[in-house]
């Protein structure tokens, strides 16, 4: 378990003003709504956003809906998922009081910041993100669409709409950090006559392991390895009972050799929050079916709380929609603030 810090009043951090009272550093983070989360989620960046709301850090949640078109022709039920991902983020523990949780297409200015942001990168350096060419070697369509060559830069606009001080992602959004920041760079030095319009935003980093899913290899939807937040307990004892494990009945931590018995070990310590060779130990030559039983049990009785959290707050699905509604105003606020001042450094474009 990460140490939470017990002081609830925020400190300045590097990238916090110098002077004046303190103010709370500001967090964007996001999400594709492509379907619902899982435990790998969960444990990868959900229970963190969690925390530093908790610290006292202001919130701002992107649920990226048009990012769902980059890799495939159209978004499946997008107003379902983008509901669903603000239902797993309450239910995980996120205060919707205090957050500013939005759909990106929902805010027209943070859109139109797209179009000064692509006139400050090159198309070599959008060919080079290596995020994006992993992701046209997976696509689901045949040639390769502007959107998908050029999200790096809307996901600048995410971000920069809002002149967060952290973003907290995993490695795979790294390449995408650092063109928000080139092109905050670039948009202070051409535009800016001395001033910083926007800072450069830095990454956070989570130290969560990875989480794999009932295949050994790392959880993720597409891979059918995943094993949902919302899932009842029956359905997580089928999904994990058909986990692939191996035959040596003695259960020992290997992650290399034995990638399916350390996926089920690392669940249970992570939900547990002890080391997974100490749950290796303790099973010994009980085998695969008693570390079964054992994940089964500490999956069901860690998500408890959330699971029942979730379901109460799945039965008003209106209220999920007034949070979306209430924090699409809110976003809409701040970007139309950033875009005015952007059209008056431009000179009025
Ligand atoms: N690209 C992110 C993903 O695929 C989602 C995302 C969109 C995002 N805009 C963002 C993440 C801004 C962090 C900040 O998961």
């Amino acid at each position: 378990m990460q140490t939470v810090p017990t002081a609830p009043a925020p400190t300045a951090t590097a990238t916090a003003a110098q002077d004046g009272p303190a103010v709370a550093p500001r967090i964007l983070t996001g999400d594709r709504p492509t379907g619902p989360l899982h435990l790998g989620h969960y444990f990868g960046t959900l229970r963190n956003r969690v925390r530093l709301q908790a610290d006292g850090h202001e919130l701002l949640l992107v649920i990226a809906d048009y990012q769902v078109i980059t890799d495939r022709d159209v978004a499946d039920r997008p107003a379902e998922h983008a509901e669903n991902l603000v239902l797993d983020y309450l239910a995980a523990g996120v205060d919707p009081e205090r957050a500013v949780i939005f759909t990106h297409s929902a805010v027209p200015a943070l859109n139109q910041l797209m179009l000064p942001f692509l006139s400050l990168v090159t198309v070599a350096e959008l060919g080079r993100n290596p995020t994006v060419k992993d992701e046209i070697a997976h696509s689901r369509q045949s040639a390769v669409s502007g959107l998908m060559f050029t999200y790096p830069v809307h996901q600048a606009a995410d971000i920069l709409f809002c002149k967060p001080d952290l973003v907290p992602v995993g490695q795979d959004q790294l390449p995408h950090l650092e063109t928000t920041r080139t092109i905050a760079r670039r948009f202070n030095d051409r535009y800016g006559r001395g001033t910083t319009v926007f800072p450069e935003p830095k990454a956070l980093l989570s130290d969560a392991p990875l989480v794999l899913g009932t295949d050994g290899t790392k959880m993720s939807k597409s891979r059918g390895n995943a094993i949902p937040l919302g899932a009842d307990e029956d359905r997580t004892a089928k999904l994990i009972r058909a986990a692939v494990t191996d035959t040596d009945r003695h259960i020992t931590y290997d992650p290399d050799a034995r990638p399916g018995v350390a996926a089920l070990l690392t669940l249970t310590a992570l939900c547990q929050g002890r080391r997974p060779e100490q749950i290796a130990e303790e099973i010994g030559s009980a085998g695969a079916a008693r570390l079964k039983q054992v994940t089964t049990e500490a999956v069901n009785e860690h998500l408890r709380p959330l699971r029942a959290r979730r379901a109460e707050l799945a039965a008003d699905r209106e209220q999920l929609r007034r949070i979306l509604r209430t924090g699409n105003e809110r976003a809409n606020a701040i970007a139309d603030t950033t875009l005015a001042e952007v059209r008056s450094v431009m000179g009025g474009i």
